[in-house]
Formats: structure tokens, sequence, C-alpha cells
């Protein structure tokens, strides 16, 4: 099979930082045209350099990263600094990259590549809140119908929140964005917390990255160190949830996943639940599914894939 073209758009991020190296390592699955920034766990000059540091730590400095949009569309940014750190990717000690940031906005890039290639061939794959997407579909209303799938990182049903009681970040940071994404009739598949909360690294999980014995293997060890101790001491969880990797292990193994294609409406006006993802998992309204919504992964599959994929940079 020919690699699906993609386009990576992210605000890394530590778990950020493993999706994106997970579709570098996989170029037979997985043709990357290119990464899109968004502001996020961290503002937006912070998220490009990241993905910067990211690529450059896999070797492949000729990936095209763009900067995107530095604030959500409606509401002021919310950050994750409690997760990620300072700088959004504490942990690891890594250079400070020095490869170009590609001339052009995130959105245009977005915009170009769907009309460039045929209808139904590049995938949208969304790591942080939608605001580019939405800013995309706003701009380019054309480019809807010829998306071939939104997989995307966000969203909550039976876990709830991770910001708010009710709301995960990146639908809660931009919830217009994502009303306007869930609204455009793009097909979408969703990896919530249902899912992403069972990609746990446990203690022997990390070791096999760390012993892979490469920079990519310990750099991606010591991230997931640094970031688990929020969720160990907030859940009591054996490690950190590997939220994002979710949507490029989908690209690769998609039977790791189980879900239903549902109907998934986003709050947008209730303070109390901002950015909550109203997902009709039990079929009780008449509204048309939007969106295949993930609420089971085959973890240890997961981790192999994760491993063996890693261990090529
Ligand atoms: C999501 O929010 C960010 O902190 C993570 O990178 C992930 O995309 C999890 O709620
Ligand atoms: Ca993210």
């Amino acid at each position: 099979m020919t690699p699906r073209k993609i386009i990576i758009d992210t605000d890394p991020g530590q778990d950020d930082a493993v999706a994106i190296l997970l579709a570098l390592a996989s170029p037979e699955d997985i043709d990357v045209l290119g990464i899109t920034c968004v502001a996020g766990n961290v503002p937006l000059d912070l998220t490009v350099r990241n993905a910067r540091i990211v690529c450059e730590l896999a070797g492949k400095t000729d990936v095209k990263i763009f900067a995107g949009c530095d604030r959500p569309l409606g509401r002021a940014l919310v950050t994750a600094e409690h997760v990620h750190g300072k700088t959004g990717l504490d942990g690891p000690v890594l250079p400070e990259p020095t490869m170009p940031i590609a001339e052009g906005h995130a959105v245009d890039f977005i915009i170009d590549m769907l009309r460039e290639y045929a209808p139904g061939t590049v995938t949208l794959c969304p790591l942080g809140p939608l605001t580019n997407i939405a800013t995309a579909l706003q701009k380019a209303p054309d480019i809807a119908s010829r998306i071939a799938k939104i997989i995307l990182m966000g969203g909550g049903y039976f876990e709830g929140g991770n910001i708010t009681p009710a709301a995960e970040f990146n639908i809660y940071v931009d919830p217009q964005a994502a009303d306007i994404v869930f609204k455009s009739g793009a097909p979408i598949v969703v990896m919530p917390l249902d899912v992403t909360h069972k990609a746990l690294v446990t203690t022997a999980r990390n070791d096999a990255f760390r012993n892979i014995g490469s920079p990519v293997g310990i750099a991606v060890a010591e991230m997931t160190e640094f970031f688990e101790r929020f969720d160990k001491e907030k859940y009591g969880s054996e490690g950190a949830p590997l939220h994002d990797p979710c949507v490029t292990a989908y690209l690769i193994r998609p039977d790791l996943f189980k879900g239903r294609h549902i109907n998934v409406e986003i709050e947008t006006e209730s303070e109390l639940t901002m950015g909550m993802t109203v997902a009709d998992w039990w079929g009780v309204t008449d509204r048309a599914p939007n969106a295949t919504f993930m609420g089971d992964l085959d973890a240890d599959g997961f981790f192999t894939l994760l491993t063996e994929r890693l261990a090529r940079l």
C-alpha cells in the first residue's frame, strides 16, 4: 500500500513528540507532508521550537514545520505548563533547534495541500486545539469535502474531562474551533481520554523505550518520566498516558482500536461544561453520526508497535 499523506497539527508536548516520532519512523505507512504548529500546551513560539527539536532528534531535518494560530478563535489561550513543564517538552536535555521554520502560515499550508492533492488523499492529524484546522475550514470551505479523514486526539465521555470536570484540554482550549470541525462534514475519528487513558506507560514499558539505547529511545523515556508525575498524582495511575500517539498508531494499526460511529457535539456556551464532547454513545438521540469515537485499545499491541518503530530512528 502507498503511504498515507498526512499533516500533523500539533502543540508539542511530550506526547505530541512521541506521536510525531512514530509517524517519522514509519515511512512505509505514513508520508508526513508537513507539521503545522498551534498554540496549546505552551504558546506558539514554544510549540514551533519543540516540533523542530523533535524532528532534529529523529534526524529528519527536511520536514516542513509551519507556525500557525497563536490563540483560540474566541477565547484567551489556556496552556498546560502544569503538565508539560515550562518549555512544554521538559524532561530530556535536547539541543536548541537550528532547522528552519517553513515560510508561510500553517493554515495556508493545510489549504494548499488539500487543494493540490486529489480529494480523499490527505489526512489531517490534529494533536492539539483545533484552531488551525477550523481556521482553514473557515477560510476555504471547499477543502472540507477534500479531506480524507480527520483523526484527532480530544474529548472524553466515560472519563469526563482532564482540564475541567467536563472537558478535555484540546477541546476546552478552543471549543469554537472544535465545533466548526465536528460540523464540517469531513470524516472524523476521535481518540478521547476513554482510549488514551488506557495507553499508560508502565515502568516496564518505559524501560523498553530506554533499552532501545538510542538518543530517541532515551529521550522518549525521559519525556514520559517527566510528565507521568501529573497523572500519577491525579489519578493514581501507573504512568503517563500517551494521548497523541494513539492518532499516529491508528494510521498504522487501526485494528488496535475499537469504537462506535456516533453523533458528537461540542458545548460552546455553558461556562460549567465548556468544551465538553457530548457523545451520543448510547444512541439516545436521532442526531446524525458525525464521528467514530474510540472507546478501547489493545495497549500491549500499541506499546509493542511504538517500541519497534521508535527503535528504527
Ligand atoms: C491532550 O492535551 C495535551 O496536554 C496533550 O498533548 C494531549 O494532546 C490531552 O488532553
Ligand atoms: Ca497535544
